[in-house]
């Protein structure tokens, strides 16, 4: 069995570390969980989806309906918690009551089941429509009430071929923890927005009300003096933005003086290729080239490089770019917010050349 970190009291977030060089796709072992409630025990004979709001023919999709209705999809894609690399952030700012998670929350996974652009087609997409809503069938706690979690995305986004509604993670059945029977996944864009438990989609004009998404994953750099954990002024949170992440060494490894192996994963922003990869070991004055293993749309790619390196402390640094020409912010402090969503500074890694 594989060795899972449990971030939190109830075990709903967990994660295995260091991603494993031949682990491109995730096994399911080793795919990360973050949930802000617990697991629902769902009967696949009684579940129900619901299509509803700004359609022309609502309709509720038995589980058999749906698996049988629509051309069968399957997409490779990377799920990104918005929390990953928040605990670097810490040093900037405290930022309180979040998971402080490393850079662990990331996975692939081989997503099988529908395109969400069918399901949506098939009941009518109203002129006025411009968001979609996903509910889920969990129970979370806020703000003294109870209500599944839920979120949105633009219209145009739920119409692309690479959102699926899911059923299969790498070959199998979605886990429960995983989303059993059926789950959003929205290449790209932050976890959050790839529902597990999924319920009910709303189609309407605006975006959903849900804590998830008005309250919370939302990006607000100004303290609200009056209540330091609140973000609802930000903005909501969509794609993940471009980052790179040095899966080895680890923080404070100990590795022989000379030629050092590095290597990690890089993903671009909004499907876009990561054209570039480039590792310093004097705080971003040299860089040298990283050869990019893999490369597919909505997934990570994994990078190598290997670095020179004289007895004593050394940081390495790491950044991406990608086809846009874009490129990773140097300083955490650039990308400090409230909530500590969507870290994507230059990863640095202390370790010890002897
Ligand atoms: N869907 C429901 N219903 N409840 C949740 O708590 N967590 C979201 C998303 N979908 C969540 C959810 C978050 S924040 C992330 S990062 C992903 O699920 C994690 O998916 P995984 O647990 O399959 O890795």
């Amino acid at each position: 069995m594989t060795e899972r970190t449990i971030h939190d009291p109830e075990g709903f977030n967990t994660s295995v570390w260091p991603i494993r060089a031949g682990h491109f796709v995730t096994p399911t072992d080793y795919f990360f969980t973050r949930s802000h409630a617990p697991v629902p025990h769902i009967d696949p004979a009684t579940w129900r989806l619901q299509v509803e709001g700004l359609v022309h023919h609502p309709r509720t999709f038995t589980l058999e309906e749906i698996t049988r209705a629509f051309p069968r999809r399957e997409v490779a894609a990377t799920l990104v918690c918005a929390g990953l690399r928040r605990s670097e952030l810490l040093a900037v700012r405290p930022i309180p009551g979040e998971l402080p998670w490393g850079p662990e929350p990331a996975s692939t996974g081989v997503w099988a089941g529908i395109a969400l652009s069918d399901v949506l087609r098939s009941v009518g997409i109203a002129e006025e429509a411009r968001h979609v809503q996903f509910t889920g069938l969990d129970q979370v706690e806020r703000q003294g009430k109870r209500f599944g979690f839920g979120g949105s995305i633009d219209v145009a986004k739920a119409l692309s071929a690479e959102v699926l509604l899911a059923w299969q993670l790498n070959g199998k059945a979605l886990p429960p923890e995983h989303g059993f029977p059926l789950r959003t996944v929205v290449p790209g864009w932050i976890g959050a927005r790839s529902v597990k438990w999924l319920g009910t989609i709303t189609l309407a004009d605006e975006p959903s009300s849900n804590y998830f998404q008005s309250k919370a994953y939302r990006v607000q750099r100004e303290v609200n003096p009056l209540d330091p954990r609140d973000v609802t002024a930000g903005i909501a949170l969509s794609e993940v933005g471009l980052n790179a992440v040095i899966v080895d060494p680890a923080p404070d490894a100990v590795v022989r003086a000379g030629r050092v192996q590095v290597r990690g994963w890089a993903m671009g922003e909004g499907g876009r290729p990561v054209t570039a990869v480039e590792v310093s070991t004097n705080a971003g004055r040299d860089w040298t080239s990283a050869r990019i293993i893999q490369d597919m749309a909505w997934s990570w790619v994994f990078w190598e490089a290997t670095v020179d390196l004289a007895a004593g402390r050394h940081t390495l640094v790491v950044r991406a770019t990608d086809s846009a020409g874009t490129t990773q912010p140097r300083e955490l402090a650039e990308v400090w917010n409230v909530k500590g969503y969507n870290n994507n500074a230059w990863h640095r890694v202390a370790i010890h050349a002897e």
